[in-house]
């Protein structure tokens, strides 16, 4: 099986990135399930039903979110309604939507699972007790199984990573938005990535305008930050899994500059 998950869709950009990309990918990989992380798609803050679709349309599966789940209000209307997106499943009980779910796609049957990390982020429940028992409920249904871990913390994401080796298939980061090289298969055949990196602005500062953000840092006013505009950088990783186990074969990162790479 076939799986590629794309980094945080960052505003009117990374929607463009997502819309050029897309069509490359599926010829590279005409039977991959597509997942993407959707927490910046409206301007940097949160997705709306109408983004949502877009991005579906595209071909994308299934969405995870993370901290900028509920900063956009649209969110409230339809995330009970819609079983292809996830928000951190340790966000606190009784929260709309949902920690998890089953992405039915290309013939295959993907548990995908959203969580949250702790460290220099709001105080939630603790994702690695909170994955124990998703796991549990998962138990003996699913071979499929990926984990999109959304944390600052590099240090909590790898603990993730070995908390979950050989129970899952994937364990790949979001938040950053700055993929990182060190995708590896861990002893027990779990796929990691500490982050798949953004699909957005390639100029900003993590998506948002840079002049804003150096202004912030320069002189700690308050400043209104906005996500900025201009070329697009696309940062997914994908990974081949083992029709009988569920386990990793290959785990690869895929990048593409705006401008900077001669795309087939
Ligand atoms: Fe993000
Ligand atoms: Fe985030």
């Amino acid at each position: 099986m076939r799986l590629v998950f794309i980094g945080d869709i960052v505003g009117s950009v990374g929607r463009r990135a997502l819309k050029e990309i897309m069509p490359k990918l599926k010829r590279q990989y005409p039977n991959a399930v597509f997942i993407a992380n959707g927490e910046n798609a409206a301007a940097g803050r949160g997705i709306t039903a109408v983004l949502a679709k877009e991005i579906f349309e595209l071909g994308v599966h299934g969405l995870t979110m993370g901290n900028h789940t509920w900063d956009n209000k649209d969110i409230f209307e339809w995330i009970d309604d819609e079983p292809r997106i996830v928000r951190p499943a340790n966000f606190p009980e009784g929260n709309p939507g949902k920690g998890h779910m089953i992405v039915k796609a290309m013939g295959h049957e993907l548990a995908v699972i959203n969580l949250q990390g702790r460290t220099f982020l709001p105080a939630i429940d603790d994702p690695f007790r909170k994955v124990d028992d998703i796991l549990e409920q998962l138990k003996g249904k699913y071979k499929y199984i990926m984990v999109d871990f959304h944390a600052e913390a590099t240090s909590e994401k790898i603990a993730m990573g070995w908390h979950l080796d050989g129970r899952v298939s994937l364990v790949v980061g979001t938040h950053t938005h700055v993929q990182t090289n060190d995708e590896r298969i861990l002893p027990q055949g779990t796929a990691y990535l500490t982050d798949a990196g953004m699909t957005g602005p390639r100029d900003g500062i993590l998506g948002m305008e840079r002049g804003a953000v150096l202004h912030k840092f320069k002189t700690q006013l308050p400043v209104r930050f906005v996500v900025d505009e201009g070329k697009y950088h696309f940062h997914a990783v994908t990974v081949d899994l083992d029709a009988a186990t569920g386990k990793a074969k290959s785990i690869a990162k895929i990048r593409y500059i705006e401008d900077e790479f001669v795309m087939e």
